[in-house]
């Protein structure tokens, strides 16, 4: 993760920058982003997927955006050699601006309106993924409107829902993403897909979930897209030769979790996936992965102020002492919505006092808005302290909102000593800007 060490004045310092130097040119709350880390891990998956799967067809990396996607993030990407994967229109423009090239581009998305896929289309984007049996209808329309051929996959639900150390592998579909297995739509979506004037079948999509750990998922998932590769070729004499097996490989939030590496994940689904075609009697296909929060999450931490500290009496010998800090579920709701485990320490100076369990809380008004659940933290943390939330490069800064008209923190970089802004700090005249009634 981080390249973070304590400098002699007990500051922490990353990519070569005192935190105590960031809050002061940024203030706080601010996203602080590693530069080299996420670029060495985008890289890291790069490698380990092409190597895994070069005695085949290979395979591609394509960096899910809605991790977190700007401008840098985007020509990064493209330089480091990593497609890009975007859901929605507004995804699509960040990459298009930041000059990425169409081709590498991945349009995902349940329902893409027919101004996003004209757009894409335009952008000459390498994929469409569909969803739906009638979107088949919809991207063959544009691409005929636009006289081009639209390059397509097709999204399958593989009935696999994968979350953390388990999954579920029921047949149970009930979601709204992609086009039933069970249910007959995507053998359906194959056969008209192919018969469609304007639409080139690439292959097969499917994604399973998110910050899952062990292979266990992605061997049941491409075993299910497998069988429709089979059945496709005996049925229709089509071979589908590309899979895209998407993404959600997890990170480690605290010491529960501890995630393969790279390489590791990529010869356990190579291997997967050369045994079940062996036993299907296919050629191993081209695959594609999809991480997102993988290559973002560890390579960022949130600075944040605290503020108010307070101690409360719970009865008896119980209390709580709450943390509060000048950001909250508007820079990071994964605590609120989704129960997330995050950590957090004392960044800007050290301290001998003894370690005490704390909640970090925010400053919205609602009691669920916490950060850190259970932390321990130094007992003389006090106002004016700086503590980091590491891990909140996945799923913050994208899912962050304007709750109670607080402005959005900035994304900065920092590598080798500099800090540089990637997204500025939002403005109270930014968000008054919009208010025009
Ligand atoms: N590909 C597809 C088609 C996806 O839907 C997703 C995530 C990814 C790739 C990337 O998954 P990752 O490698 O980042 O796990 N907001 C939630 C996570 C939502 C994930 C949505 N799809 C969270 O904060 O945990």
């Amino acid at each position: 993760s981080q390249t973070t060490r304590r400098n002699a004045e007990g500051a922490v310092e990353v990519g070569g920058v005192d935190v105590r130097r960031i809050a002061e040119e940024v203030g706080t709350p601010a996203f602080v982003l590693d530069e080299d880390d996420f670029r060495a891990r985008a890289r890291e998956f790069r490698d380990a997927f092409a190597e895994a799967f070069a005695p085949h067809a290979g395979a591609d990396v394509y960096y899910a955006g809605k991790a977190f996607l700007c401008g840098a993030v985007a020509r990064w990407v493209q330089e480091d050699g990593l497609g890009l994967d975007v859901c929605t229109g507004g995804e699509l423009a960040v990459a298009l601006r930041a000059g990425f090239p169409g081709e590498r581009i991945a349009l995902h998305g349940n329902n893409k309106s027919v101004a996003e896929l004209r757009r894409a289309l335009d952008a000459g984007v390498g994929r469409i993924v569909i969803d739906s049996l009638d979107e088949i209808d919809q991207v063959e329309a544009v691409a005929a409107e636009l006289g081009v051929s639209a390059a397509v996959m097709l999204r399958v639900t593989t009935g696999v829902e994968a979350h953390t150390h388990e999954f579920i592998a029921t047949a149970h579909e009930d979601q709204k993403f992609g086009l039933s297995l069970t249910g007959g739509a995507a053998f359906e979506a194959v056969r008209r897909t192919l018969e469609a004037e304007h639409l080139d079948l690439l292959g097969l999509h499917s994604h399973i979930g998110s910050q899952i750990f062990d292979t266990g998922g992605f061997e049941v998932a491409a075993r299910r897209v497998l069988d429709l590769v089979a059945q496709v070729r005996t049925e229709l004499g089509h071979s589908i030769d590309q899979l895209d097996l998407g993404g959600g490989f997890g990170v480690m939030y605290n010491t529960q979790h501890t995630p393969a590496t790279p390489a590791a994940l990529a010869a356990g689904i190579a291997g997967i996936v050369e045994k079940q075609c062996h036993e299907l009697e296919l050629e191993v296909p081209h695959v594609s992965f999809e991480p997102g929060r993988a290559i973002a999450g560890p390579s960022t931490q949130t600075l944040y102020s605290v503020g108010t500290v307070k101690d409360v009496r719970l009865g008896g010998p119980h209390h709580r002492v709450y943390v509060s800090v000048d950001g909250g579920m508007s820079d990071n709701v994964r605590t609120a919505l989704y129960d997330a485990d995050y950590s957090c320490l004392l960044t800007g100076r050290v301290s001998d006092a003894a370690p005490e369990v704390v909640r970090v809380v925010g400053k919205h008004c609602e009691s669920g808005d916490i950060v850190v659940k259970d932390e321990y933290l130094p007992s003389d943390v006090q106002r004016g302290d700086l503590i980091s939330v590491p891990v909140t490069g996945a799923y913050c800064y994208s899912l962050a909102s304007n709750y109670n008209h607080v402005p959005r923190p900035p994304v900065v970089a920092v590598r080798g000593g500099e800090v540089r802004t990637l997204i500025r700090r939002e403005t109270e005249e930014d968000l008054l800007g919009l208010d025009v009634g």
